[in-house]
């Protein structure tokens, strides 16, 4: 397997590296990279269904939009079984952590709505049963594209596969509340190339999701972030001067962490509607730093491109950690070079001592960062849990040049818009 120079040298870009000398500088507990500690007796949006990845409806641009007044939430939403014998432990005690370990495989997109932007109304499912190709809905995007009220959802078919696809559809408000309609045939966009993306055949733990559809700031033209994996059987990457980057004696060996190959893709759209897309190199690598860079997506402030990832603990490779919680990366231009914001990459973690406690950020234009609340600790040694499913109190973050700072605690699933819609 190539490094980057060798492999993507006759392209376009370079991909931008996320060195394992970047990821020694992560230090969990800074205050100004971590999210106040979420507290166990926090309220959940629903009784009968788990939350987590949260999508705000947005435009092209990445401005949350309300419409008539509305604001609207797209979200990963699996039923919870609290009597279902399938799910109940050993003393007949429902077993929620299990139930919500399990989630992932019947993850389906639903919306909410809301006059305030919070306090969620529950919509219901975005795609009836049958309409989507495959048994999971993974994350993505919808996109308000005109006051005629249509909306592109773009999200991840999965199982069998992983496909990026997206469904038309249009949102319908009333004075008491918001339907989505149509939604009903799901187009196939495209699927790692195992070239510069990996496949499931190179890689049983691939990963190849997340879409997020943007128009440049600059060149106006509509372009897609998205997680993937460097191509290449799994194994065969080279963690080489490159991906070490600048490191202390000592810090030389990477161990087995040639296992770690995420990166954030970007594809080009070659129409003005978004149905037929090219492939491009990744933006960024983290070969030898970690698996997984989930849920890719952009600010764009000051004339930079802020592009930010959330990632975890334990896809971390040999002889580098950080916590859970979202990192960030800045360029001058949308192909970079990018560098890690606060010199590491990390911009919001989770507290070491609740280290599960949020996930899945999402950095909004207007500097707030939603999540969801995965489990927070309810005793002093951290083994017994209550398990979220639900939002998370909304963080608000400064961002300067290439630094970050929490500077503000909001609601929880706090999500204002940033301009309002009236549809025609
Ligand atoms: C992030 C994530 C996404 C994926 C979804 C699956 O929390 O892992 O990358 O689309 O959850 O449930």
């Amino acid at each position: 397997m190539k490094t980057n120079t060798e492999k993507f040298g006759a392209t376009p870009h370079q991909p931008s590296l996320w060195t394992r000398a970047d990821a020694l500088k992560v230090r969990a507990d800074d205050p100004t990279t971590t999210q106040p500690l979420v507290s166990a007796d926090f309220p959940v949006l629903s009784d009968d269904v788990f939350i987590w990845d949260t999508m705000p409806l947005r435009d092209l641009d990445g401005n949350v939009t309300s419409v008539d007044g509305w604001s609207v939430i797209f979200t990963l939403t699996a039923d919870r079984h609290p009597n279902d014998p399938a799910y109940l432990d050993e003393d007949g005690n429902y077993d929620i952590l299990r139930d919500w370990n399990d989630r992932h495989g019947r993850a389906k997109m639903y919306y909410w709505f809301s006059r305030t932007g919070k306090n969620w109304e529950f919509g219901g499912r975005v795609m009836a049963e049958g309409v989507s190709p495959t048994a999971r809905e993974w994350a993505g995007t919808p996109i308000l594209l005109n006051d005629r009220g249509e909306v592109d959802l773009y999200y991840t078919a999965v199982t069998p596969g992983a496909t990026i696809v997206k469904v038309r559809g249009r949102v319908v408000t009333t004075e008491h509340g918001v339907s989505m309609v149509g939604f009903e045939k799901v187009k196939p966009l495209f699927e790692a190339d195992g070239k510069m993306y990996q496949t499931e055949a190179q890689n049983a733990f691939w990963g190849f999701r997340d879409p997020w559809p943007f128009r440049d700031p600059n060149d106006g033209k509509l372009y897609m972030l998205f997680e993937g994996n460097v191509a290449g059987e799994r194994g065969s990457h080279k963690v080489g001067e490159a991906e070490i980057g600048d490191v202390p004696p000592g810090y030389e060996d990477v161990g087995n962490s040639r296992f770690q190959t995420a990166c954030v893709g970007i594809a080009v759209a070659r129409d003005a509607d978004g149905d037929d897309w090219e492939m491009l190199p990744p933006l960024l690598t983290a070969v030898g730093v970690n698996d997984q860079t989930e849920r890719p997506h952009f600010v764009f402030q000051d004339g930079k491109y802020y592009l930010f990832t959330i990632s975890h603990t334990f896809t971390y490779a040999d002889g580098v950690t950080g916590p859970d919680g979202v990192y960030g990366f800045v360029a001058d231009s949308l192909f970079g070079p990018y560098v890690p914001l606060n010199g590491s990459g990390l911009v919001l973690g989770n507290p070491s001592s609740q280290p599960f406690q949020t996930y899945s950020h999402y950095v909004m234009p207007n500097g707030l960062v939603t999540s969801f609340i995965d489990s927070v600790p309810t005793d002093e040694t951290g083994t017994q849990v209550r398990v979220g499913g639900t939002e998370a109190p909304t963080v608000g973050m400064k961002i300067k040049g290439q630094q970050t700072f929490v500077v503000a605690e909001y609601d929880y699933g706090y999500i204002p818009p940033m301009l309002d819609v009236t549809l025609k």
